[in-house]
């Protein structure tokens, strides 16, 4: 059974389109993260997906009901948002125990409803406190427990992270999963940080101007992007693209031949640009291995890793170089070395992949 099922979604405000028809599924028990730029239509779709924006076009399905037409209280989803939209004049237990008391709830059921969830999310100390009394971490608890407490069909999380520094980002980041993998509930998370997304995703949606570039696993996209956008998009730092012009064996880059495993099918000439990510160089010659020579100009150590900035061919590259504790080695480095099998093709007009087979 599909979590989630969007079919043809478009969304018009007044005469301009910014979704322009998205077909997904989610499937029950999934965790799916929309990804991409800011203006792109995340929380455009996410919002539509909850019933707070009507739907101009296509067909949502929840749990296979089609509630295009359904109220947002109706649709047994819930959403976690960036601002945590918390009550401020309740406490902890009164701000969980809101949505369930509008819904009747008997008392005693709220209460060990409240309980139980406050144990889960580590805020039973809490629950006599105002949100103004919490600290940023314990008050994005708060809102997760709020959706929680009403056992959705659904979670929409709206960049729940974005007004956390970067290490509770992280911890929360854990939590969230860990508590995906023990309460099990299809969940439709809106972020543009794409470690966010990689780390967090069964599957990841990029979505470029309201459209979607590709769907996929994180490692399927990290390994095969479908287009430039998927792979300058993920990846940290993103993957290098350079143009090139094909060759018998591999790509011509300026005036430096990087080989490539595969038949290049008569290609030669043909413009691509050749996608290399930062990970996949070594400082050392090897079998096969092409040098492409860089003028380093920035080592930016990062403890066990650097990143070594530099050009080819007057197109600014990153590449990512083991430490071993110290940096004084990188400083002279001037050439990387490029390991055949993993080098990316793409056109050069579409930005699409291509694949010439092994
Ligand atoms: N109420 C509105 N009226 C008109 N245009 C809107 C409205 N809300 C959003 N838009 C437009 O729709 C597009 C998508 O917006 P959306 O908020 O979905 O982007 P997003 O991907 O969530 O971006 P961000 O990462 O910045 O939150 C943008 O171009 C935005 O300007
Ligand atoms: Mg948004």
């Amino acid at each position: 059974m599909s979590g989630v099922n969007l079919n043809g979604i478009v969304k018009c405000y007044g005469a301009v389109e910014v979704v322009h028809g998205i077909d997904l599924t989610v499937a029950e028990k999934e965790f799916v993260v929309l990804v991409g730029p800011s203006g792109c239509g995340k929380s455009t779709t996410l919002r539509m997906i909850a019933g707070l924006e009507e739907i101009t076009a296509g067909d949502l399905t929840i749990h296979e009901r089609r509630v295009n037409r359904i109220a947002p209280k109706d649709r047994d989803v819930a959403m976690v948002f960036q601002n945590y939209a918390l009550y401020p004049h309740l406490n902890v237990a009164d701000n969980m125990a809101f949505g369930l008391r509008i819904r009747k709830m008997p008392k005693d059921e709220i209460k060990t409803t409240i309980e139980d969830v406050a144990g889960i999310l580590g805020l039973t100390e809490y629950l006599d406190r105002r949100p103004a009394d919490l600290s940023g971490g314990q008050r994005q608890r708060v809102a997760m427990g709020r959706a929680i407490v009403r056992h959705p069909k659904v979670f929409l999380f709206d960049e729940p992270l974005s007004n956390l520094d970067a290490k509770l980002r992280t911890q929360m980041r854990a939590e969230i999963k860990r508590l995906h993998n023990r309460l099990g509930v299809t969940s439709v998370y809106v972020t543009h940080d794409q470690v966010e997304a990689m780390t967090l995703a069964d599957r990841i949606v990029v979505m470029n101007d309201g459209r979607i570039e590709q769907v996929g696993t994180p490692m399927e996209l990290f390994n095969n992007p479908a287009n430039t956008f998927v792979a300058g998009f993920l990846g940290s730092p993103p993957m290098n693209q350079i143009k090139g012009t094909l060759t018998q064996t591999g790509a011509q880059v300026g005036d430096t031949e990087i080989k490539i495993s595969g038949a290049m099918n008569g290609q030669a000439g043909r413009d691509v640009i050749v996608g290399i990510r930062p990970e996949h160089i070594t400082l050392k010659a090897s079998k096969n291995t092409s040098a492409l020579p860089i003028d380093l100009d920035l080592v930016e150590p990062l403890g066990s890793e650097a990143l070594l900035h530099g050009r080819h061919d007057n197109v600014e590259m990153v590449f990512k170089a083991d430490t071993d504790g110290d940096i004084a080695h990188l400083s002279g480095v001037n050439a990387v070395h490029i390991n055949p099998d993993l080098v990316k093709l793409f056109d050069a007009e579409t930005g699409r992949a291509l694949n010439f087979g092994a």
